[in-house]
């Protein structure tokens, strides 16, 4: 049969009816007992109550039975990710912790610029299956749509390679993958040229390829003092988002600037934020741009959390990612970071959730999924469990049992 009753639940956080910015209060959050999903190939039919959904359906439907002691949420979207790399940065790890400052690796060749080598010298398909490895962990954590970066290959044929290996990862795994263009990851060091000269290089050359390929709509920029400033990259930004492309920051990791400037322009979201005034959190809680914090990387450098309380008392939409890369976040655990981090900054459970749910699909430009309504990608988890606070309150230590991606089950705890 074509469609299917899930259920019955527990708890249901269907996440809809919610603001896409500012505070929420748990009380928002109408939590649905003894719930059902009916699925219709890849998208959720309706939501409500088991019994009347299985009385409506009668006959028209096949039944998958969960059984109470269950939870069902919207599969969680991680917004911002670098799995496409290879090698490791164990070392800049013990640097750091002996000492020396993420610039300060990066400005000794160290850093993002060791990634770059071990990516360019990591074949295509080798590329594919580490890609896949990461998702698949991420999957097993219930997350099912991935945004990742590229930005380890800084020419044009290295930069293809990593787009077109997530893009055949993508085809290849049950859940999403969302690429976004960061060739303007820094100046590579192999570049003859001017910080504007690579950028214009990357715009005339690498764009329209992503356009035809359609390798990706998004283009992304590392705005900071081992990278690009905001008067090399506003020019790069603003030529993207005339030719069609959504456009995201790296804003204030150690320094500011790009959170302002990613508001200027009206990109999708702006990314970290570690180093955000006051002056700035007030720009982007009044404008539409996400903010994304990246616990990961606070927890990975050991260095101060965005400061996300204010940013949503200032009204703005705050996203949580995991910011997975070799350098400053290779844990790569979503519920552990975005717990962490709620503990942190005082968010409740309901931010938390929208921050990886549909607040999160709202940062790749994506409303069909991040909540459970009708129409919607059937993306959804369950949790063997009877609360859905016992879920943040364990700190990513108890994971989802089954894993719905667009209306099939993709993973099952054994
Ligand atoms: O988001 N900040 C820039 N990019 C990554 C780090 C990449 C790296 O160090 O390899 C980040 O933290
Ligand atoms: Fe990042």
């Amino acid at each position: 049969m074509n469609k299917k009753l899930i259920g019955p639940f527990s708890q249901l956080l269907p996440m809809v009816d919610l603001p896409l910015k500012g505070p929420i209060k748990d009380s928002q959050l109408k939590v649905q007992h003894a719930a059902g999903i009916v699925v219709e190939a890849e998208k959720i039919l309706a939501v409500g109550d088991y019994h009347e959904l299985q009385q409506q359906y009668q006959g028209e439907v096949e039944q998958v039975d969960i059984g109470l002691n269950s939870v069902c949420l919207p599969g969680y979207v991680d917004c911002h990710t670098h799995i496409a790399f290879a090698g490791s940065r164990a070392h800049d790890f013990a640097l750091r912790n002996s000492g020396a400052s993420y610039l300060e690796i990066a400005a000794s060749a160290g850093g993002i610029w060791s990634t770059v080598q071990d990516t360019r010298n990591c074949d295509f398909m080798n590329l594919i299956a580490q890609i896949s490895t990461r998702a698949r962990q991420l999957v097993m954590q219930g997350v099912t749509t991935i945004e990742v970066k590229s930005g380890y290959g800084l020419e044009i044929e290295q930069e293809l390679k990593i787009l077109r290996a997530i893009q055949q990862a993508n085809q290849e795994l049950p859940i999403a993958l969302v690429a976004t263009c960061l060739a303007a990851h820094m100046k590579p060091r192999d570049y003859n040229g001017s910080a504007s000269a690579y950028l214009q290089y990357i715009e005339e050359y690498l764009y329209p390829i992503l356009i035809r390929e359609g390798l990706s709509n998004r283009i992304d920029a590392f705005v900071e003092q081992s990278a690009f400033s905001v008067d090399e990259i506003r020019p790069y930004l603003q030529s993207a988002k005339d030719m069609g492309f959504d456009i995201t920051v790296h804003a204030d990791q150690f320094t500011s600037g790009g959170a302002k400037l990613a508001c200027e322009l009206g990109a999708i979201s702006a990314d970290h934020l570690e180093a955000t005034s006051q002056k700035d959190i007030d720009l982007l809680g009044a404008s539409e741009t996400v903010a994304v914090a990246l616990p990961g990387a606070s927890l990975g450098l050991g260095m101060n959390f965005t400061p996300c309380r204010k940013l949503l008392d200032a009204g703005a939409a705050l996203a949580i990612a995991t910011d997975w890369n070799p350098g400053s976040a290779p844990m790569g655990q979503l519920m552990a970071q975005a717990a962490i981090l709620a503990s942190a900054q005082k968010l409740s459970n309901a931010e938390l959730f929208a921050g990886i749910t549909f607040r999160a699909a709202k940062a790749l430009n994506l409303t069909d999924r991040g909540s459970l309504a009708p129409g919607n990608r059937a993306d959804f988890i369950i949790y063997q469990t009877d609360s859905y606070q016992n879920i943040p309150y364990h700190q990513g230590t108890i994971l989802p049992q089954l894993v719905w991606a667009n209306g099939q089950l993709v993973y099952q705890t054994k």
